[in-house]
């Protein structure tokens, strides 16, 4: 991985929730024991459906909000697995409003913080779901603002949901670095014309997508020494 480069000029500092703040494996990982071999399965399968239905509904132009898609996408997971257990699948589904954060977060956001960045979440997910992550995660205290999808009613890539941080922000969108772990939503957003940083936290591939990561950083705690 090159060295990355200082990123000037920056006001506010802007995060993806899920990957990127929570890690949506942990929902999984409070009941390995219930699914046995089929924890790490599920789990993927039940993210990667989740994505793509938010996709699919924005280009279908049928919106349906992010709590109800990451219920349907565990659906289709447990179908998939033969899963017959609704007890399970109440508790996933309430897993997902107490994932962990990584571990590195509240001191990364602490230090942005009190070097002066504005903080917020720009998120897929209903402002209930990213109010619960949060409070529940202990983040209460260092995100000052949560700007969800739900306002302009479609998902993440759509250049409208990155509009919101800007408006809500009051900075221009260079003003804005937005870190992700998701590789398409960093494209997304640097297309959009946010400075972005890429948490490439699982050592993946780069996407062939417009759009470039001014950034790549395995980790939160990497940024505020780009940011000059
Ligand atoms: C989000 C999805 C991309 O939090 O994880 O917006």
């Amino acid at each position: 991985m090159p060295q990355p480069t200082a990123i000037d000029g920056i006001r506010a500092c802007v995060f993806d929730a899920y990957g990127t703040l929570f890690d949506v494996h942990s929902a999984v990982g409070k009941y390995r024991q219930r699914l046995g071999d089929l924890a790490d399965p599920v789990s993927l399968l039940w993210r990667t459906k989740q994505l793509e239905y938010t996709w699919l509904r924005s280009l279908m132009g049928h919106h349906a909000d992010f709590w109800q898609v990451t219920r349907d996408a565990l659906d289709f997971a447990f179908d998939m697995h033969h899963l017959k257990d609704p007890e399970l699948r109440k508790d996933l589904i309430d897993a997902y409003l107490h994932l962990d954060c990584y571990p590195e977060v509240p001191e990364a956001l602490s230090t942005l913080k009190a070097r002066g960045f504005k903080i917020a979440i720009l998120s897929n997910g209903t402002p209930a779901m990213l109010e619960a992550a949060v409070t529940n995660s202990g983040l209460g205290g260092l995100i000052e603002q949560n700007f969800s999808v739900e306002e302009v009613g479609i998902f993440k890539p759509d250049p409208r949901v990155y509009q919101l941080a800007v408006d809500g922000l009051d900075v221009t969108s260079g003003e804005i670095v937005f870190q992700s772990s998701n590789a398409w939503d960093a494209s997304g957003a640097s297309a959009f014309g946010f400075k972005v940083a890429w948490i490439n936290r699982f050592d993946q591939s780069a996407e062939r997508l417009p759009g470039r990561p001014d950034a790549e950083i395995r980790n939160l705690m990497e940024l505020p020494p780009l940011l000059t």
